[in-house]
């Protein structure tokens, strides 16, 4: 592929690993999945990517979001009872702990409020030694449904007969490492996910089923110590703007693969500093995968802030963490806070399978008053963008 057309696709979206014409297999069921050698290997292959271009959705629609963390204790007693310090760490002062000693798949929903708020709390919490995966996409999907209306993605592939499930599968062959790295100095690619739809994901569960021996981690960066970094006025001034992103990219990528499109690309415009309904807290929000511009200032103007809005978030070693895989483990991240990247840092061919659960939360808003309100601001003078 010329490097003009590579670039072109890579300005924007993430590095996804959706269906690859030629690469992977169209069934005679007119399915789409990875290649029958590659499904042959799989240690969970009820867990593997599939597309079915016959899953056609409507646009997704403004719904009310009420958090479960809401309504939880705040001493966690039904979620760490009282062997907090045991079993509980921090991995930075104020972003990410990590959890051994707890099995998620046991909590009530006492306890699945806790983990809510546990989760906002702290951005991102490692929980290791879980058995999601010997339970089954079904029972990941039943559970995961408690935090939300559940997020069915544009174009990326999930199990068969359950499209609520987003997989991640990074194919043990070299095309995957050309083409992260063919036009690119590094896999490192903060994003918030689905920032384009209209009500984009809370409470994220991400699990590596199977990866490399050491790395692959996920990076995290937190936007909510990020914004207060700069200062008062610049501050202020971020306050009052409003951003357009963008699914096109994303979309129009997967069709040039071969892939399916499960929806009509949408854009939406939120606000550029959100408040978090449970920490009443505020943060960046925006990011170089799905953002596009700015709405209420000049192109030139708009590309300098937002990327130095990127660099800030995206660069400040001291707003991040790193969470290591190892079998069994589940992270949870808020995706209104926790900007995430995958890292690609192995070089032998290996498989990397991942499974996600993304339940959708509210629309983001710049002030609380603004909460389950559908109509605060118009999203509909972006279709042409
Ligand atoms: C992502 O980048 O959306 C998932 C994180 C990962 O693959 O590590």
């Amino acid at each position: 592929m010329p490097v003009s057309i590579i670039s072109k696709q890579r300005e924007y979206g993430n590095f996804d690993t959706h269906f690859f014409s030629g690469q992977d297999e169209v069934g005679k069921d007119g399915i789409l999945r990875i290649s029958s050698e590659y499904r042959a290997k799989s240690q969970y292959p009820s867990f593997l990517p599939t597309w079915n271009p016959k899953h056609k959705y409507d646009h997704l629609e403004f719904h009310e979001y009420f958090d479960p963390a809401l309504k939880a204790d705040p001493e966690f007693p039904n979620l760490l009872g009282k062997h907090r310090p045991q079993i509980a760490r921090k991995i930075t002062p104020k972003f990410g702990t990590e959890i051994n000693g707890i099995q998620l798949t046991e909590l009530d929903d006492n306890g699945k409020d806790e983990l809510a708020l546990l989760v906002a709390q702290r951005g991102v919490v490692i929980f290791r030694n879980q058995n999601f995966a010997s339970k089954g996409p079904q029972y990941v999907v039943e559970y995961g449904k408690y935090f939300g209306r559940l997020h069915i993605h544009q174009t990326s592939g999930a199990p068969e007969g359950h499209p609520e499930l987003h997989i991640t599968f990074r194919r043990p062959d070299h095309s995957e490492f050309e083409r992260v790295f063919g036009d690119n100095i590094t896999s490192v690619k903060f994003h918030t996910d689905v920032s384009y739809e209209l009500q984009p994901p809370s409470y994220t569960f991400f699990s590596v089923l199977e990866g490399p021996d050491g790395g692959g981690d996920t990076l995290f960066s937190d936007s909510i110590t990020a914004y207060e970094r700069p200062s008062p006025l610049f501050q202020e001034f971020l306050g009052k703007l409003h951003v357009i992103h963008s699914s096109k990219e994303q979309a129009d990528r997967a069709k040039q693969n071969g892939g399916i499109q499960r929806r009509d690309p949408v854009t939406h415009i939120h606000p550029l500093i959100r408040v978090h309904p449970v920490l009443k807290k505020k943060s960046i929000f925006v990011n170089s995968a799905f953002s596009r511009r700015i709405v209420e200032l000049k192109k030139a103007e708009s590309d300098l802030i937002l990327k130095f809005l990127y660099e800030l978030v995206d660069n400040s070693l001291d707003l991040q963490l790193r969470a290591k895989w190892e079998p069994g483990t589940v992270t949870i991240w808020d995706n209104r806070r926790a900007h995430h990247s995958a890292t690609i840092d192995w070089e032998e061919p290996i498989s990397r399978h991942a499974f996600r659960i993304t339940p959708q939360g509210e629309r983001p808003v710049e002030d609380l008053k603004y909460l389950n309100d559908e109509k605060y601001y118009p999203s509909e003078a972006t279709k042409d963008i």
